[in-house]
């Protein structure tokens, strides 16, 4: 069969993971998808930086616009991040020129998910986002597949690496918040705008993606109740420890007799809970669900391993033919329910 040809934009952290899983593991990739996978051509801002990583016999594109339409393309991959802009208006130009998309950008998603879910369903194409959520943990294809008869009751995590870091740093050295945040950044955990990780907001971003696609409901970012780690002190750390408790910033996502709750904010857990023992810039997914009760994925949220892993698992899919759309709404269903002719549930 013919290869899957991809088209990259964003060259950073991911970027070059990505790069290196396609070149490295070539013959594994070809083994279990049964087909080779490849890459056409790039972009990223700089042409001439150096990224550690041989990039000289792929195409260039300094606009990724351009990139995701081009004809030797067959899956555009986004991986420079931002709400709007460049990521937003070369996902839109790879839908309408007929290319599956995988994207590792919760801010997005969070924001455009549901009008992009109904695009590709519209043309007849899937955008699949694993690495926007909890980084190498396979939370997506968890919910949509492994889980998929269940009934979900409740979404829980720690989904954001730096805050994570951060914290636990804070327990284990006594240094202050500003010390700690410096050494996350060396990580490479941050997002472009920090203020996106310890205000919780990339981790509310996490949440409201999760949440859409266990609850069926439509992505609601702004209905995420949120507050983030830049207030906790080192007294706060100590008061929890002494009651046997650890600050953790927190994801909850239930259905109540209100609808669906959200909140991301510091939380007291048990330390001798599975969330408790939690460190580092590890996440953790706690998923209860009907038939199968509680489950508890674990293991890195972040860098350029684990996350390269996420993406290349949506496009070892893609290139298996595995096409169903994994957002929680799919336009149809809305658009027959709008209608009242739903026959679905
Ligand atoms: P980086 O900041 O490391 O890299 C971003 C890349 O995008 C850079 O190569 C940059 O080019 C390129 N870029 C930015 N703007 C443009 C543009 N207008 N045109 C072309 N290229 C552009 O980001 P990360 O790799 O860390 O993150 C990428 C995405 O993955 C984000 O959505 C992030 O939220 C998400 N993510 C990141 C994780 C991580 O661990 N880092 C984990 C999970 C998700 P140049 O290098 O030339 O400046
Ligand atoms: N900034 C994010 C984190 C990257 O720290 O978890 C992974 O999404």
């Amino acid at each position: 069969s013919h290869p899957l040809r991809l088209g990259i934009a964003g060259l950073g952290t991911v970027g070059v993971g990505v790069v290196k899983i396609v070149r490295q593991q070539a013959a594994l990739l070809t083994a279990r998808t049964g087909r080779e996978v490849t890459i056409s051509a790039i972009s990223a801002r700089s042409r001439t930086k150096d990224r550690g990583v041989n990039l000289s016999q792929y195409g260039w594109e300094d606009d990724p616009v351009v990139l995701a339409q081009r004809d030797d393309v067959d899956v555009y991959v986004e991986l420079m991040g931002g709400e709007d802009g460049p990521a937003k208006a070369s996902i839109e130009a790879a839908l309408a020129a007929g290319k599956d998309v995988v994207t590792a950008n919760k801010a997005l998603l969070a924001r455009h998910g549901q009008a992009l879910a109904e695009q590709a369903e519209a043309t007849g194409r899937v955008i699949r986002y694993e690495a926007a959520v909890a980084g190498g943990i396979p939370i997506i294809k968890s919910l949509a597949e492994g889980l998929a008869a269940n009934e979900i009751s409740r979404v829980m995590g720690v989904m954001n690496g730096t805050c994570n870091y951060i914290l636990t740093r804070m327990e284990a050295t006594g240094q202050g918040y500003n010390a700690l945040f410096e050494e996350a950044a060396k990580l490479g955990y941050l997002e472009a705008d920090p203020n996106l990780d310890v205000g919780g907001i990339d981790a509310g971003h996490k949440l409201a993606i999760l949440s859409s696609l266990a609850f069926g409901t439509r992505i609601d970012f702004d209905g995420v109740e949120l507050e983030g780690i830049q207030r906790i002190s080192l007294e706060d750390i100590r008061q929890a420890a002494d009651m046997g408790y650890r600050i953790k910033l927190l994801g909850v996502a239930q259905l109540t007799g209100r609808g669906l709750e959200q909140r991301m904010s510091p939380c007291l857990v048990p330390a001798d809970s599975p969330l408790g023992q939690l460190e580092g810039g590890t996440n953790m997914v706690v998923v209860e669900g009907d038939s199968v009760g509680q489950i508890v994925l674990r293991g890195a949220g972040a860098g350029e391993g684990p996350t390269a892993s996420a993406v290349m698992g949506d496009v070892c899919d893609i290139a298996r033919g595995v096409r169903y759309p994994v957002f929680g709404q799919p336009a149809n269903t809305l658009k027959q329910a709008q209608r009242g002719t739903s026959t679905l549930p």
